[in-house]
């Protein structure tokens, strides 16, 4: 029995992934930073529920603890994310974006990633095939953010694809410490959820389709690697 956390799965992309890996007979917990909303997502999956707030060691260590007294983690998808919108949805331009902004970005989306992932790796190492799927971002490719031709070009915002892009380099790095795992990062598409007011262009049943794929993987399948649907992605 292959055992689950997803971080931030109380709605959006992690809310599908837990049903989709539910369906697919993994132990699902859902991580969520509110134990009321949390609580209401597992209950409605039928999945386990635990207070996680990616933000905080000590929410963090609390779960760890759980996770570990009913028996131990296999998968872990780090998907809690957030992206800063102004109150019209637009995004924070360059000439916009503030130190103070970075720096809350950067809290959630990496380090928020990197302490989850450390916190939870002696479970991880417990496992006879760990997994780790990092959510990141298509913003995240710097030669598609520095091509004219690419879509992502123009997006203007710079807090949310550097700190995607540090997923990347995180991935990369904790890929090659621990081969015995696999790791990758994964980009699900421009996907409707509350993170961009709805605007995104898929469904998340179709956003999902790759982190489910990646959670999945074959030991003798990559890892250190990027990928989205369609295969792997350019750095
Ligand atoms: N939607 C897209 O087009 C798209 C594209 C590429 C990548 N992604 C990535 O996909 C992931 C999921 O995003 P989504 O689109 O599903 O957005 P979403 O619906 O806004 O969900 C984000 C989830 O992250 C949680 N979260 C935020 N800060 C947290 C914290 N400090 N601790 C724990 N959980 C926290 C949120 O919890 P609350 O409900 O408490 O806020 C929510 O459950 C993110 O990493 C995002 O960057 C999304």
């Amino acid at each position: 029995m292959t055992t689950t956390l997803i971080t931030g799965a109380n709605k959006g992309l992690g809310f599908e992934t837990a049903r989709r890996l539910l369906a697919a007979g993994h132990t699902v917990w859902v991580g969520s930073r509110d134990a009321d909303r949390g609580r209401a997502a597992a209950e409605r999956l039928g999945a386990r529920f635990v207070l996680l707030d990616v933000t905080d060691d000590a929410s963090v260590a609390a779960a760890v603890r759980t996770v570990e007294a009913a028996g131990g983690l296999d998968v872990l998808v780090n998907n809690a994310g957030i992206e800063a919108r102004k109150p019209d949805n637009g995004v924070v331009t360059a000439a916009e974006v503030t130190g103070e902004e970075m720096r809350t970005m950067f809290e959630t989306n990496v380090f928020g990633l990197v302490r989850v992932t450390h916190a939870f790796l002696p479970l991880l190492r417990r496992s006879t095939d760990p997994v780790v799927v990092n959510v990141s971002s298509g913003l995240a490719s710097v030669s598609r953010l520095a091509d004219p031709a690419a879509p992502a070009y123009g997006y203007p915002g710079v807090a949310y694809p550097a700190s995607k892009a540090a997923v990347n380099v995180v991935t990369v790095q904790y890929a090659k410490a621990f081969p015995e795992m696999r790791i990758n990062a994964v980009e699900p598409g421009f996907t409707a959820t509350d993170l961009n007011g709805r605007t995104g262009t898929q469904t998340v049943e179709e956003g999902v389709e790759i982190i489910v794929r990646m959670a999945q993987v074959e030991r003798d399948g990559p890892t250190g690697g990027y990928f989205d649907a369609a295969g792997p992605l350019p750095w």
